[in-house]
């Protein structure tokens, strides 16, 4: 990502913090895919009003994620979801460094049953008891894709809690800021090959191991699957491959699984990144690559499945 380009803000104001709190959960997906690439929540001015600062490449068309924004809003105003609608506001920042801004406002989301996302700034390890609290998962939000406000993201962690039991080899294909694979060692797998092609991902991803103190039971391969999986003499195998890469990239990725799952131990694969509307092509052409799906969750407009490489 290059800093020196240009950027837009949109800012959401709210009147109340509860609306402006449940715009990060409802929101996220929805300016994800129009391109934001980060956010942070303002504290509450005089009159009580939150704004919700959502940061765009100068690429991204203002006017279409206008509309969008403005949609998105109506339709979760209609679900009750917002109490009134936000105003919104359009702020040019130039050269800016919308990542120290989205760092400062991140307050961090649960994520599943069991798993917390959290920055660095905001850990309660007093209170960390897996029966009792969410377990802590810490991510310096970054360069790298994966701070849990995404849904694909969130799918898969509450599919990994369903799927890790204890004692798992996983691999985390395309680990980004390295959030499935912390979340994999926190559920009791044993180990963790994460493997990562962009480079501006890695710093973030060695910091996030090292805050989550689990860098030694995580490896990281600097490179596509594809090249992991050719330059992989023989190995044990996984007994859990998780995957969140959208479905048009991960397409060509799918003959690689077979060769990385430890058959002994059933061969399970984490799929997500497919809007839930295709998931039956999706399923068909995991299917015709030897994936059956043994279950799959929808998270809003997104989907991720649970399959066995058998068929
Ligand atoms: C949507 S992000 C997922 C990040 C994180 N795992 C999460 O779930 O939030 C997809 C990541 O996959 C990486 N990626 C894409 N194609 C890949 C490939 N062929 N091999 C390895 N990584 C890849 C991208 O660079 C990106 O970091």
């Amino acid at each position: 990502m290059d800093m020196d380009k240009s950027f837009w803000a949109l800012d959401l104001v709210f009147n109340n913090r509860l609306d402006a709190a449940m715009a990060a959960e409802s929101l996220a997906g929805v300016l994800d895919d129009l391109g934001a690439i980060g956010w942070h929540e303002a504290t509450p001015n005089i009159s009580n009003e939150v704004a919700v600062r959502v940061f765009f490449p100068n690429s991204v068309s203002l006017s279409r994620v206008r509309r969008r924004a403005v949609e998105a809003a109506q339709v979760l105003q209609r679900e009750g979801i917002f109490s009134a609608l936000p105003r919104l506001n359009v702020a040019a920042v130039e050269k800016h460094d919308w990542v120290e801004e989205c760092r400062r406002g991140f307050r961090g989301i649960r994520v599943s049953r069991r798993l917390r996302v959290v920055p660095p700034w905001r850990t309660d390890n007093r209170r960390q008891h897996p029966t009792v609290r969410p377990m802590e998962i810490i991510i310096l939000p970054g360069m790298a894709f994966g701070t849990g406000l995404h849904e694909t993201t969130r799918l898969c962690l509450r599919l990994m809690e369903k799927e890790i039991h204890g004692g798992e080899r996983v691999a985390d294909v395309g680990a980004g800021s390295g959030i499935l694979s912390i979340a994999a060692i926190q559920l009791g797998a044993q180990s963790v090959q994460a493997i990562e092609l962009d480079a501006q991902a890695y710093e973030n991803f060695r910091e996030n191991l090292r805050l989550n103190r689990v860098s030694s039971r995580i490896r990281l391969f600097a490179g596509g699957l594809q090249a992991f999986a050719e330059g992989r003499i023989r190995g044990r195998g996984f007994d859990l491959i998780v995957c969140n890469i959208l479905f048009e990239k991960m397409r060509p990725l799918l003959p690689c699984f077979r060769s990385l799952v430890r058959r002994a131990t059933g061969g399970t694969v984490i799929l997500s990144g497919y809007l839930w509307s295709e998931r039956e092509g999706v399923l068909r052409e995991l299917k015709s690559a030897g994936i059956c799906k043994r279950d799959q969750e929808r998270l809003g407009d997104w989907g991720a499945v649970v399959g066995r490489l058998e068929c």
